[in-house]
């Protein structure tokens, strides 16, 4: 990532690549208004422009962003994104887009980082690749102000912890596989504060784990539990974080099409944002412990995979009967709850990949958020909106309620052969989990991947979606 720094200087005096500059107005525009008109530069909100520096400018490059008025902070981070696109091949870019509070200038920053994300891991031809960015530089009169200087730092954990989750789940599966995601779990935490544990298959069936056991079963590439423990002196408020981590999902035995697998690698995307927000909770040093669990393990076909029709003893003593193998984040979520409920949490939250049918009810930019608690219903979609995300609340039906408890063989019946409210059914399975305690349940399956272009500060591939939405939640609890 780039160095990002805030300044008190004059825009048309910074020493920049580019400049990103904000114009509300014809005012803002100076020397560059007649440019800008002789472009076609529209005035409007969204508006884009780039000029050659000139005379007028220390900078090479003058990209001109419209704003309204006033501005959000989600439009800030919009307008920022784009002008950090608009500048590309530049080492340095520096912004004036009029942040009017602490938050506002936390937003330009948060845009601008998530927005210079790439994953070019995988890219031989560096050679002829345009200048690599190195630092940002936010124009504001807050830049010497205690908060401000605070947003900006919170904005660069935060976007770190975004990108991260983008980079795990952008990883090849062949190269991210559950013992190899445990050990960048690992990696990632050293040097934060947070403890880490990670149970092998060994651990696994010593504390039986059945739902992550039996979906692991059929890959050469054993299961994983890691467990992050943050816990700052004096927390009075306990928050757990449960993430589906199945590293590749093929459906097992009851195999995916070509087509359905083709961006499956994204199925651990739940565990990637659990664990990255513990991360960013800690570095941010909230006064708030956190325990997660993030269930990692390859949904392989095999000879050793499990089959519809078998039965498994989940963590918590309950059996189930599994019918569809492609139903296996139920499954691993079902231990993960179960430790989760054990460490005696106020609030559990999971995240998981969970269903294609919450895409089909919500489309494939919003989550869905089940809970038991109104209030937790409520909370999810309101952060969600503060933050540039967008949740949404769907209900825990009697109806699937009691279909889940329809086996009659086991306790639970995994899959229902009925194709209606296949989220909530999911959903409700889980609740079979998590006892008394309050809990949140978001479906992130469309959200966490991108299959289309990039827009706004959103990349194609892993989007990072949900870290920030559970950092504001944490510190709304702190
Ligand atoms: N990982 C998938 C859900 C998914 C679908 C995530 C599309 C992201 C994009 C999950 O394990 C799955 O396969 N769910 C099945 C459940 C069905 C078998 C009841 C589904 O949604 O079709
Ligand atoms: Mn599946
Ligand atoms: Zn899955």
């Amino acid at each position: 990532m780039p160095d990002v720094s805030l300044s008190t200087a004059k825009p048309l005096s910074t020493r920049v690549d580019a400049l990103v500059l904000g114009i509300r107005n014809e005012e803002d525009a100076g020397a560059f208004a007649a440019d800008l008109n002789a472009v076609g530069f529209s005035w409007k909100k969204g508006a884009l422009a780039v000029l050659p520096g000139g005379d007028q400018t220390k900078a090479h490059r003058v990209i001109a962003v419209g704003l309204a008025d006033t501005s959000a902070p989600e439009d800030l981070r919009r307008a920022a994104a784009k002008g950090l696109k608009a500048a590309k091949g530049s080492a340095t870019v520096a912004f004036a887009l009029y942040p009017a509070s602490s938050e506002d200038v936390g937003a330009v920053a948060e845009g601008a980082l998530l927005a210079a994300y790439e994953y070019d891991r995988y890219k031989t031809t560096s050679k002829d690749s345009p200048k690599k960015l190195t630092s940002l530089t936010f124009l504001t009169a807050l830049a010497r102000r205690p908060d401000a200087i605070d947003a900006l730092e919170s904005a660069r954990i935060v976007s770190v912890a975004v990108n991260r989750t983008r980079d795990w789940v952008n990883s090849p599966p062949g190269d991210l596989r559950p013992p190899d995601f445990a050990q960048q779990a690992k990696d990632a935490a050293s040097a934060t504060g947070v403890k880490v544990q990670v149970w092998d298959e060994v651990k696994l069936a010593k504390e039986k784990c059945g739902g992550i056991l039996g979906v692991g079963q059929g890959s050469e590439a054993p299961p994983r539990l890691v467990k992050l423990t943050y816990k700052p002196a004096g927390a009075k408020v306990h928050l757990a974080l449960v993430g589906k981590g199945i590293t590749f999902d093929s459906g097992g035995l009851s195999i995916k099409s070509g087509g359905g697998m083709m961006t499956m690698k994204c199925d651990m995307a739940g565990a990637a944002s659990v664990i990255s927000a513990t991360l960013a909770i800690a570095e941010l040093g909230l006064p708030i412990a956190v325990t997660t669990f993030a269930a990692m393990a390859e949904n392989m076909p095999s000879g050793t995979a499990t089959r519809p029709g078998d039965v498994l003893t989940m963590r918590n003593g309950k059996t189930v009967e599994v019918l569809n193998t492609d139903a296996e984040g139920r499954l691993v979520l079902a231990d993960g709850l179960s430790l989760a409920v054990e460490a005696k949490p106020d609030v559990i939250v999971d995240v998981a990949t969970l269903t294609g049918a919450c895409m089909v009810a919500l489309g494939s930019r919003t989550s869905g958020v089940f809970s038991t608690s109104d209030d937790l219903l409520d909370t999810f979609p309101r952060l969600a909106k503060e933050v540039g995300e967008s949740m949404w609340p769907l209900p825990l039906t009697e109806e699937l309620m009691e279909a889940v408890t329809t086996s009659t063989i086991a306790d639970i019946r995994q899959h229902n052969p009925k194709p209606y409210g296949g989220a909530i059914y999911a959903a409700s399975f889980l609740r079979q989990f998590v006892g008394e305690t309050d809990w949140a349940h978001l479906d992130i399956a469309g959200p966490s991947f991108n299959d289309g272009g990039a827009y706004d500060y959103t990349p194609a591939g892993g989007t990072g979606a949900s870290v920030r939405t559970l950092v504001q939640f944490a510190r709304s609890l702190s």
